[in-house]
Parts: structure tokens; C-alpha cells; sequence
């Protein structure tokens, strides 16, 4: 299953968030070259370019529908379907940013050491990655995925486990030669509609386990999750949903 912009984009004010709290904090006032790792649809883009209008900005994500949607967005950059696990820039970029992109690599912490590598002088790195993988959201995911009769379809879907993602001081030792600024936040996202985690949570990091099912078999394993995601997941009175999300953000700026 390709990833669908449109269903990306139906909590895009809650995912563009943290796109803005990160670029808040790149110092760079001027950069000329700047790129968008992991662009998506091009929302996170969208904010590069308001905010330094005259930059060359490239966007780069591996999902030909992504960079479609952000061809169609009407954002002044430039789209290229690419991979970030063998990117090369053409030329050294000043900003290098990737908001809720990096956690999609099977080893981010040698993937940002190699993207740091790329940087032009007093050029900066600024990502940001969830940090939610030990909440209901993912442990539902992997449970539902590992007890049912989907099991053997699904293993392997997911290369990460609740304790061994990577956390801030991980970050921190692979950038050790840079200026760094390192936090998380814990947002609380306030969800309506219906299943709205299920919902959010097709959008990302449900796709590996639905790519691999089809028809009644997807059908059941959805059920299950939603039923256990409405479980952990309850309704408040007024018909919304708390989602608590943490993510890490990470800018790291060269001498
Ligand atoms: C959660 S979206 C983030 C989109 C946008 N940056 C934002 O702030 O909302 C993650 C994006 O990373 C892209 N992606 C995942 N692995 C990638 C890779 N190896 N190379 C390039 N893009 C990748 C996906 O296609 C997806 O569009």
C-alpha cells in the first residue's frame, strides 16, 4: 500500500506542529541551499519556504505519491523522489531538515552522522522523530500483529522495539562535534471523529502491518486493533479523544 497523502493530511494542523516548533529553532537566518528530508505532501516544505523565501529549497521523499501531492500544493520548491538512506547533495546545503522522517530508517543514528557529514560550514541539521514507540498506540500494533493468525504475514513488518529506538543521548553521541540543541515535547493531541487513533495511526505507522493483509484477513486485524485502540484510548465526555505523543527534536549546527 503506497502512503496516501490524503488520509496523511487529515490531522495535518496536529502534524505540522512540530514542524514549526523545530524550524522555530534553527539558527540559520540566511541559509541559501536548504532541503526537506522525508517531505510528504510538502507541508512541512511549505514552512521552509515561507520562512526563507529566498532559499533554494528541495524537497526529497522516496513516495512518488507523496511528491505528486506536494507538486500539486503549490509550494515554490523543488520535488524530487529520492531515498535519504543514499542521498547525495549536489551541493553542500546549509539546512538539512526532516520533520517526522528519520525514524523511518533502519539505523537513524548512522543515517543523521552521514547527513551531519553533508552540511557546508555553519550549515545545520535539524530533525525530528516520534519517541512514542513504547505507548498503546505501537504496543497494540505489535501485539494484535504477533498473536493472531496473521502472525507469520507479519513478522518482520516493523524493525523496532518498544525499548530499542533511539533516544536524545544516542543523538547527542553520534553529533558530538556540533553546537546541539536537544528536547522532546509531549503534545497532547485532542482527536475527533470516530477511531480517530486507528485513523491517525493508518496514515503512518500502521502501514507496514496493513501492506501485507488483504480482504477479510485486513478486515479483522483492523477491527482488533481499533477495538484495543478505543480501549486505551477512551472517549472524553465532549466526543473527543486524548492522544498524548511524544517526539524528540534535534538540531545540531556545524562550526
Ligand atoms: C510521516 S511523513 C512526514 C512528512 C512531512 N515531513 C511532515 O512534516 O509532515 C514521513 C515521510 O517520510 C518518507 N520516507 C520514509 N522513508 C523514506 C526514505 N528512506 N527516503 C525518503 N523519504 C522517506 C515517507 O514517504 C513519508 O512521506
Amino acid at each position: 500500500m503506497p502512503w496516501d497523502p490524503a488520509i496523511y493530511l487529515q490531522f495535518g494542523a496536529e502534524r505540522s506542529r512540530p514542524a514549526a516548533d523545530l524550524l522555530a529553532r534553527v539558527p540559520n537566518e540566511k541559509p541559501a541551499r536548504v532541503v526537506d528530508l522525508g517531505c510528504g505532501p510538502g507541508n512541512s516544505t511549505a514552512l521552509l519556504t515561507a520562512c526563507w523565501p529566498e532559499a533554494r529549497v528541495t524537497g526529497v521523499d522516496s513516495s512518488v505519491e507523496m511528491i505528486e501531492a506536494a507538486n500539486a500544493a503549490n509550494v515554490d520548491a523543488e520535488f524530487v523522489v529520492g531515498d535519504f538512506e543514499s542521498w547525495e547533495p549536489a551541493a553542500a546545503p546549509d539546512v538539512i531538515y526532516a520533520n517526522a522522517a528519520f525514524q523511518w530508517s533502519p539505523d537513524p543514528v548512522a543515517l543523521v552522522r552521514r547527513m551531519f557529514a553533508h552540511l557546508a560550514p555553519g550549515g545545520v541539521l535539524a530533525f525530528q522523530v516520534p519517541q512514542n514507540f513504547d505507548q498503546p498506540s505501537h504496543v497494540v500494533m505489535r501485539e494484535v500483529a504477533t498473536n493472531g493468525p496473521w502472525a507469520e504475514k507479519l513478522d518482520g513488518a516493523r524493525w523496532y522495539d518498544p525499548g530499542g529506538f533511539a533516544r536524545g543521548p544516542d543523538y547527542a553521541r553520534a553529533l558530538q562535534r556540533a553546537r546541539r540543541d536537544i528536547w522532546t515535547t509531549d503534545y497532547l493531541h485532542i482527536l475527533k471523529g470516530p477511531d480517530p487513533v486507528f485513523r491517525w495511526m493508518a496514515g503512518t505507522g500502521l502501514r507496514p502491518f496493513l501492506d501485507r493483509l488483504e480482504g477479510g484477513e485486513r478486515e479483522a486485524f483492523e477491527d482488533e486493533v481499533m477495538t484495543r485502540f478505543a480501549a486505551a484510548y477512551p472517549l472524553e465526555k465532549d466526543g473527543s479523544t486524548f492522544f498524548p505523543f511524544r517526539r524528540l527534536f534535534v538540531v545540531a549546527a556545524r562550526n
